[in-house]
């Protein structure tokens, strides 16, 4: 959309939004925006105090002597798991309910916050027994549960820092991820249910661990989730049995505020995925401050983030900011098409959810469903209890924001379109509900406190209205602190020389509009998809295709425009043998796709697959992918392509579709 069309599609929060809004107003936000850059420190400081019971204050606020590895709150003592729960038993809250659990096959079960807490210490005191002590790594690679969160806090009551594997992931990658951080635990479950089918999990964790190089991991805790039928080693240890012997009491280990929380690994435009270490305080403070602000919470509020906990959504938006701030939250074992295309309304509709938050592949599938079988649109359901809704992890298509504004909000409900990433830890550039008119299509203004520009390659500012890459120009509390043993890597993938590594560099384009300096992103500036809000390296996708030695001799991947998916997927390749055509071509594509999915998981398998008798290279060599890209999109080749050793080859792979 152009950047004049923008201004004149403003959707103003309604007086009644404003007026009982925790940010309420215009002037309310640019107040908090003024007292950040007033006092920067001071601002956070003082959130710091308001967000985070500390077992011992802070007294050092934030400490930069050794940037880009920032300290906050450094001096501070508290414990994640005791501000989820304890503090919320503490406060009264013992008999609300904390999560309102919905299985695959619609089972609803809910868990009050002093029932969250026992099982918590009990699953904490389980980890003690089996010898995890603080400051060990833990995976976590389960389904969607309480006993998932209950794994998270109950690693955070006592120290451990989890990584928490997202369960399509497959065994290879579980194995890179695992061996990366060390860790002496994995948790998993027999299996998990998605759409009425019954997945494995643990014989992945085996398959995984049998390929050797794990040596660190002592033991694996199962869940059973389904009671199928799974082989059992020595090192394996059922969870029901653990738990039964152990107290609903455990002292939480109270440690400093930069003592990681968790590592959660998401792929960069080179090499292997990296292990983004969050801390806990700084950490903690965003996330229970942006839960707060940018949904709007209140205590009566029914929140659902539609996310799973491998993701870093799930992470800040369902394990730590609504529990932080005693919320009532809604945590859906299966998937939003199954029995039928209207599970995420008529789950609305019973549990009168007001706070709802997904993402805008989720919402274009629905879209298409819902045109596809009327019965699943939402305007059969009763969605009057919604206030509040939320888009992440991808641009979202005006097209769709007007849909999910209009049927499932019925018109009245402001839409937060949340940029971040990973890395921030929490939102960043975001609407707040009672104050930002919203524009469709653009995340808005920044965060209060969080310095994001637009600059040129040089770190200068533009102007608005002209596109440039978005940076952040200060640190900020909950932060990526480092990739977990590659501080090198951590530098220069986000502190790079080009800014003298003043800025942090975001990996995303973004322009400002010119009117109302509100932020669009652009997407990846960088060899980093985003298909279906699944951040992957291309590069990642590439050595997986290649490691199929028998038939691949060469890759090269690149993304596309998808009307579902954001972007899709495109391989090009060339074999080991004669190129193939027709029915050939088609059986050797679905051959590679499985292979990467079994090397990655299934989200990482290539939509498009075309295959040459070679690449389009220049005389030294090199891959020219800008050509690959626009012949993945279908486009005329425009470029200039003088420098090319082979042009014959860009007809021969347009055709190859
Ligand atoms: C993209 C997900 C546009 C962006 C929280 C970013 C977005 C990457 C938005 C991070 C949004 C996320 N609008 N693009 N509202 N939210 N992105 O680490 O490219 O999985 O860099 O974190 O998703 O993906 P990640």
């Amino acid at each position: 959309m152009s950047t004049s069309e923008q201004a004149n599609q403003l959707y103003v929060p309604s007086d009644a939004t404003v007026k009982a809004a925790h940010v309420s107003g215009m002037e309310a936000y640019r107040k908090l925006c003024e007292e950040a850059e007033a006092d920067y420190e001071g601002y956070w400081a003082r959130l710091a105090k308001e967000f985070v019971t500390w077992k011992q204050p802070f007294t050092k606020v934030l400490n930069d002597s050794n940037a880009p590895f920032f300290k906050w709150f450094e001096d501070g003592l508290l414990n994640v798991s005791y501000n989820c729960l304890d503090r919320n038993v503490e406060q009264g809250r013992g008999d609300k309910v904390a999560i309102i659990f919905e299985s695959d096959d619609g089972q609803v079960t809910r868990v009050t916050y002093r029932e969250l807490l026992e099982k918590t210490c009990r699953m904490a005191n389980g980890l003690r027994e089996l010898g995890v002590k603080k400051g060990d790594r833990v995976v976590i690679y389960m389904p969607m549960s309480v006993e998932g969160v209950v794994a998270m806090q109950a690693c955070a009551r006592i120290g451990a820092t989890h990584s928490v594997v997202f369960g399509g992931f497959s065994a290879q990658s579980l194995r890179d991820r695992i061996q990366d951080a060390g860790a002496v635990l994995v948790i998993t479950a027999d299996e998990q249910m998605r759409g009425g089918k019954q997945l494995p999990l643990k014989a992945i964790v085996d398959e995984a661990l049998g390929m050797g190089g794990c040596d660190t991991v002592r033991n694996v805790l199962v869940y059973r989730r389904t009671g199928g039928n799974i082989a059992w080693n020595a090192r394996d240890v059922w969870l029901h049995e653990v738990l039964a012997k152990q107290a609903t009491t455990c002292e939480p280990e109270w440690v400093d505020a930069e003592h990681p929380l968790f590592l959660l690994y998401t792929s960069g435009s080179t090499g292997k995925p990296k292990g983004v270490q969050h801390s806990s305080g700084g950490y903690l403070l965003q996330a229970a401050l942006s839960t707060k602000w940018t949904f709007d919470l209140k205590p009566e509020d029914v929140f659902w983030c539609t996310a799973d906990i491998g993701w870093v959504t799930g992470h800040t938006y369902i394990a730590y900011g609504p529990l932080a701030n005693g919320a009532t939250q809604i945590v859906f074992e299966g998937v939003p098409t199954w029995p039928d295309a209207g599970r995420f309304w008529k789950m609305i509709q019973q549990h009168k959810v007001t706070i709802f938050y997904t993402a805008p592949t989720a919402i274009r599938s629905l879209i298409k469903a819902a045109e596809a079988n009327p019965a699943t649109h939402p305007r059969n359901y009763d969605l009057s209890s919604l206030r509040i809704l939320g888009s992440v992890g991808e641009p979202i298509n005006p097209a769709a924001w007007e849909w999910y504004y209009r049927n499932v909000g019925g018109s009245r409900c402001p839409i937060v379109d949340t940029w971040w990433q990973t890395e921030t830890g929490a939102h960043m550039i975001t609407p707040l509900p009672g104050a930002t008119p919203l524009v469709p299509g653009s995340c808005t203004l920044p965060f209060p406190g969080i310095m994001a520009a637009v600059v040129d390659e040089t770190g200068a500012d533009v102007p608005n209205g002209q596109g440039g890459v978005l940076v952040i120009k200060k640190p900020w509390p909950s932060m990526i602190r480092t990739i977990w043993g590659d501080p090198e890597r951590f530098k220069k993938s986000y502190y790079p020389a080009d800014f003298q590594g003043r800025y942090y560099l975001a990996g995303d384009g973004a322009v400002r509009d010119a009117n109302t300096g509100y932020f669009t992103i652009t997407g990846r500036i960088d060899d980093v998809l985003n298909v279906s809000g699944h951040r992957m390296g291309t590069m990642e996708i590439e050595s997986a295709l290649v490691s199929c030695t028998e038939l691949v001799a060469e890759a090269a991947v690149v993304g596309r425009p998808d009307e579902t998916t954001g972007e899709a997927i495109c391989a090009f390749v060339v074999l080991k043998r004669p190129r193939p055509t027709g029915e050939e071509a088609k059986k050797i594509a679905d051959e590679l796709r499985a292979w990467v999915a079994k090397e990655i998981g299934p989200i990482a398998k290539p939509k498009d697959i075309r295959f040459g008798d070679n690449l389009p290279k220049t005389r030294s060599g090199k891959i020219m992918r800008r050509l690959l890209r626009s012949i993945a999109r279908g486009e005329q080749i425009t470029q200039d392509t003088s420098t090319l050793e082979n042009p014959a080859i860009l007809e021969q792979l347009a055709q190859s579709n």
